[in-house]
């Protein structure tokens, strides 16, 4: 072959890629915006499968290891969550050299109509979770409501992916704030405060708490948020746990999966072995121990207005917090809260008015019991995995052998 042939191979190859990975960002997309069951069959499951061949056939190198994982993921991901499907996603999952995967009842959760039907009085979850409905009042969660709405400024002057298909430029931001006595300089500083007597009436360590650490996500209903330790600078210099977290949901339910909490911390020798699930709810509370393992089950089934995102709002309360940045405009882990300037209009809108405290309604917070905490990891095949199997592991498996939709 000619050094021309060669390199006109190569161009070829990469527009092939190209292609194919266009066509990946296209079923996602399908799937963010499915409206019935029969879309998610037709254009999402059929279309990986089409995709995952064209891709099996193609030379193996790293873009195509890369892309094959990516479709064969999502392909499990999609027929877990599908009652009908879901014992054709082992095969896929075991292609991707995954030996253990979230819970059948955990992937393909209970919907939440049938979730309240579960709610068994159990409270074995109380010393890790806690979950309170009507938990701030009803303009506080307006005023929320509106400042993260899914077209705020707050998602664009971040450059935030709402639509879920893309990358985000800036990654993580957060924004911490010193706890009182220090003055409310912002609204968000009143929004803290109400969450910190909600977490301290709970979490009996809470009395040591002097930050708070908030971030916001809107995300598709289908999408989800990998299992995870919350961490100080994403764990960029080894892993420390807030004391608590807390999750408020600022939309309906049934829009988004639910946050799954479980009871894997850091120091566990073992997977998780009972999780919780708590499903959005416009104006629910969901706080959790800070050194559990968690994160957010992909909304299963069709949304009924794809233009509709979940958002949720997380404060987590630290001992002690070291704050990041060179000043306003500069997003990222732990920043000070900006001042409003010509490129970051948001800040205005979460700015303090004085006597917002005074006009708001009184809140009677109600606590929900959780089901009983269940099994969150499911061998793929236990009799291939043999030793390997759940029940016999001696340590935390590595990573990349636990399917979780990711
Ligand atoms: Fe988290």
């Amino acid at each position: 072959m000619s050094v021309q042939e060669g390199f006109t191979t190569k161009r070829k190859r990469e527009d092939e890629y190209e292609e194919l990975e266009k066509q990946l960002l296209e079923i996602r997309t399908a799937r963010f915006q499915a409206t019935t069951e029969d879309q998610i069959r037709t254009f999402v499951v059929a279309g990986l499968q089409n995709l995952i061949e064209k891709v099996s056939n193609l030379r193996k190198s790293s873009k195509a290891r890369a892309l094959l994982r990516a479709a064969r993921s999502q392909l499990a991901l999609t027929l877990y969550q599908d009652t009908e499907l879901f014992w054709k996603g082992d095969a896929v999952a075991t292609a991707l050299g995954c030996k253990y995967k979230l819970a059948r009842a955990v992937m393909s959760y209970d919907f939440p109509e049938h979730e309240a039907a579960c709610v068994d009085g159990n409270d074995d979850h109380r010393d890790m979770v806690r979950v309170l409905d009507k938990a701030l009042s009803a303009q506080m969660l307006a005023r929320l409501a509106r400042a993260f709405a899914p077209r705020s400024a707050f998602w664009s002057e971040h450059q935030y992916d709402a639509v879920g298909t893309g990358g985000r430029p800036l990654g993580y931001f957060s924004y911490v704030h010193a706890l009182a006595p220090t003055t409310s300089d912002t609204y968000m500083d009143t929004v803290i405060d109400e969450v910190y007597k909600l977490a301290c009436d709970k979490f009996e360590d809470m009395r040591h708490a002097r930050y708070a650490e908030w971030w916001a996500h809107c995300r598709p209903h289908s999408s989800g948020h990998q299992m995870h330790f919350d961490s100080d600078d994403e764990g960029n210099c080894g892993v420390r746990n807030p004391i608590c977290s807390t999750v408020i949901y600022l939309t309906r339910a049934g829009l988004g999966g639910p946050t799954l909490v479980t009871d894997q911390t850091l120091a566990s020798t073992r997977l998780a072995e009972k999780g919780w699930l708590c499903h959005p709810r416009y104006n629910r509370v969901c706080m959790f121990d800070g050194k559990l393992l968690h994160g957010v089950v992909p909304g299963r089934g069709p949304v009924e207005d794809p233009s509709e995102r979940r958002v949720s709002l997380m404060i987590a309360f630290w001992r002690d917090i070291q704050v990041r940045g060179n000043g306003d405009n500069d997003p990222g882990a732990a920043r000070s809260f900006p001042s409003a300037s010509a490129t970051y209009s948001w800040p205005r809108d979460l700015k303090q008015e004085p006597s917002t405290v005074t006009t708001e309604d009184p809140v009677e917070p109600t606590e929900v019991l959780l089901a009983r905490g269940r099994p969150v990891w499911e061998d793929v095949d236990r009799k291939a995995n043999g030793f390997m199997e759940l029940s016999k592991l001696l340590c935390v498996p590595s990573y990349a052998l636990c399917f979780q939709g990711f």
